[in-house]
């Protein structure tokens, strides 16, 4: 059976993330600069795209950029945020196509004005469609995500806009820059590397990790559709034994 088929459509995990790592190795091994796998790795990103939407996947969030991956040289990032605003130019008729709203999370005012503009476009152009929502994090980080909900809610505490009492958490999770998307169900991180970096903290409570060490330009759609199948032969007990799932 093609391995694509082994996939239950009923069973697919409404939130997919992505740690995408490994392009800078990548091209090293092949002799290459670190910006040729980032270059290459633009390629997977449209290919596992494509696929999700195919499958049925509802939301697909990239991590594309950290507020740590600020410290890289100034070369290195000047050319990942080219690279960003490249894509987003060349993929706007693909998510269009293919009916796929685009969103971002993350710190988006540091980004270069020319990316947060370009991104803002895309998102406007892209807001009212329904098949899947592909969400970039972009100059991301959980720990600065969580500090802003702290800093929100205390705010709304101190101006009696909502009272200690009533701070669950629903409504920390509508203060995330996630507000909008469910939590993540499976967590997919490439390049060997078994770290979460610093991604999405609250939202994975209860993801299933998958970690693979394929490099992210050589991560294609079967590489999904094997951590696709992977997350579903797994028994999500949310804290409950066995028994009591059947
Ligand atoms: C992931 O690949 C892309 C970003 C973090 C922007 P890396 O650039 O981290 O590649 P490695 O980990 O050095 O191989
Ligand atoms: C995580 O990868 C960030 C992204 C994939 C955008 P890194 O390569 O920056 O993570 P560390 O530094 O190895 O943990
Ligand atoms: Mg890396």
């Amino acid at each position: 059976m093609n391995i694509k088929d082994q996939i239950q459509p009923k069973k697919l995990p409404s939130h997919v993330a992505i740690i995408m790592d490994g392009n800078g190795r990548w091209a090293k091994q092949k002799g290459m600069l670190r910006v040729i796998g980032h270059e290459n790795g633009t390629k997977s990103v449209r290919d596992v795209v494509e696929a999700s939407a195919e499958i049925g996947i509802e939301n697909l969030t990239l991590y594309a950029f950290s507020t740590e991956n600020w410290k890289r040289p100034k070369l290195e990032v000047q050319t990942l945020m080219r690279l960003l605003v490249k894509s987003l130019k060349r993929e706007i008729k693909t998510l269009r196509d293919n009916n796929i709203r685009l969103l971002a999370i993350g710190n988006l005012n540091d980004l270069p004005k020319k990316a947060h503009q370009e991104l803002l476009e895309v998102i406007e152009k892209t807001k009212n469609n329904t098949r899947m929502t592909l969400t970039l994090a972009l100059s991301y980080g959980s720990r600065e995500e969580i500090v802003n909900v702290v800093k929100e809610l205390t705010n709304k505490v101190k101006n009696n806009i909502i009272s200690v009492e009533n701070i669950d958490e629903s409504i920390i999770n509508k203060h995330l820059y996630t507000q909008d998307l469910p939590d993540v169900d499976l967590l997919i991180r490439t390049s060997g590397e078994q770290r979460i970096s610093n991604f999405l903290l609250w939202q994975i409570a209860y993801a299933e990790l998958y970690f693979t060490d394929i490099l992210w330009p050589d991560f294609k759609k079967k590489d999904l559709y094997e951590a696709l199948i992977n997350y579903q032969n797994r028994e999500r007990r949310f804290g409950k034994t066995s028994e009591q799932l059947r």
